[in-house]
Parts: C-alpha cells; sequence; structure tokens
C-alpha cells in the first residue's frame, strides 16, 4: 500500500537524490562533466528558482506530494504548479516533475501519481494538466498516452 501525503523538510535529502536520479536519465547522453555540473548545482537551483520552503516549492502555486510505502520509507513524488496558456491566459495544472524510486516501480504507484494530478486540477477548477517529457523516455510516455495525454508540441534541440 503507498500513501501520498505534503511534503515536509525531512524530506529534502529523498527529494533531491530522487530528482537527481531523474534529472540524470534526462542527461544520460551528457559528457561526463555536465552530469557532474547538474548534480552540484541543482539543490541550490531548486532552492533559488523555485523558492524552496520547509513546505517545499511554492512558486508558480506548487504543491509538493510525498509517496511513502507501507514502513513510511520514501517511494516516489508528485510536483504540480500552474502555468497560464501563453494566448489565452488560462491556467492549467502543470506536472513540473513527478517519479517512483526504481526499487517502487511497476506496482501502478504512478498511475496513482497521474490520479492524484487529476483530482488536484479537478479541486482547483483548472480545465487542463500538462507536463514535459523527454522524447525517448518510452515508460513515461506509455503512461501518459493510457492516462489521456497527447502530444501537442516538440521541443526541437541540434547540438553543435
Ligand atoms: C514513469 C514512472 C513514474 C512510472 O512509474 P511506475 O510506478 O513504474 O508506473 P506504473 O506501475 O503505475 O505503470 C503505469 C504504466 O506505465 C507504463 N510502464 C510502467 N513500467 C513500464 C515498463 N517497464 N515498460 C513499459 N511501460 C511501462 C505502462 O503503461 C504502465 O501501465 P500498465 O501497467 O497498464 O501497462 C517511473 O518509471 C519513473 O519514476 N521513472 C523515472 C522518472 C521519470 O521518468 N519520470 C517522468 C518524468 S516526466
Amino acid at each position: 500500500m503507498a500513501t501520498l501525503r505534503r511534503y515536509r523538510e525531512s524530506d529534502w535529502e529523498s527529494f533531491v537524490a530522487l530528482d537527481i536520479e531523474t534529472g540524470l536519465a534526462t542527461l544520460r547522453f551528457a559528457p561526463d562533466e555536465d552530469r557532474q555540473r547538474f548534480r552540484e548545482r541543482w539543490p541550490a537551483v531548486l532552492k533559488s528558482r523555485y523558492v524552496w520552503t520547509d513546505e517545499g516549492p511554492t512558486a508558480n502555486k506548487a504543491v509538493l506530494y510525498v509517496l511513502e510505502d507501507d514502513e513510511g520509507l520514501y517511494a516516489g513524488h508528485l510536483w504540480l504548479t500552474e502555468q497560464e496558456d501563453l494566448r489565452t491566459g488560462i491556467p492549467r495544472l502543470w506536472v513540473n516533475t513527478m517519479a517512483i524510486a526504481k526499487q517502487y516501480r511497476s506496482r501502478g504507484w504512478g498511475r496513482l501519481l497521474v490520479e492524484k494530478a487529476e483530482e488536484v486540477a479537478r479541486e482547483r477548477g483548472l480545465r487542463s494538466i500538462g507536463l514535459g517529457v523527454d522524447a525517448d523516455n518510452v515508460v513515461a510516455r506509455k503512461l501518459y498516452e493510457e492516462m489521456g495525454f497527447e502530444t501537442v508540441r516538440l521541443r526541437m534541440i541540434r547540438n553543435l
């Protein structure tokens, strides 16, 4: 059984470790020095850019949920914010990031996080949920597609 609760100050180390692991997956083809740079700077970036407090990030109407296993161990997280549609100004719920720690994957807990996002969006009266995902993250893309997400915009990068 998994339980979702709000982030608290004592979660910081577990949050950062799993978030860095998620970021390193995105950077897996980057040079070692870039990956090291990310590891070193990310905790400070989280604190400043996302206006981190003891209750977690506060920028952009954020709420951070932590998923615990039966024994209260950190199993994953879901970081929600709001983003206005640039053209219409209509806010949508934005999944800043979500992750399930490796040893807890494939138990339906990732799906649980997406369902929580949907619940929060409805509670806030928001009409849509958005997120960004790496093009080659087939597991996450499959989960999102199964839960009704559609690809509406692609970001392209050319390395020089
Ligand atoms: C993406 C992630 C959250 C999924 O969590 P999870 O708890 O393993 O997922 P679930 O057990 O709820 O599975 C939900 C769906 O994901 C997909 N999925 C899960 N494991 C999969 C695998 N090994 N291969 C392919 N698809 C898989 C399936 O569509 C699955 O639905 P199904 O069981 O009906 O087939 C998890 O893999 C993770 O934390 N990955 C690293 C961080 C990350 O990529 N986060 C997303 C960034 S946007």
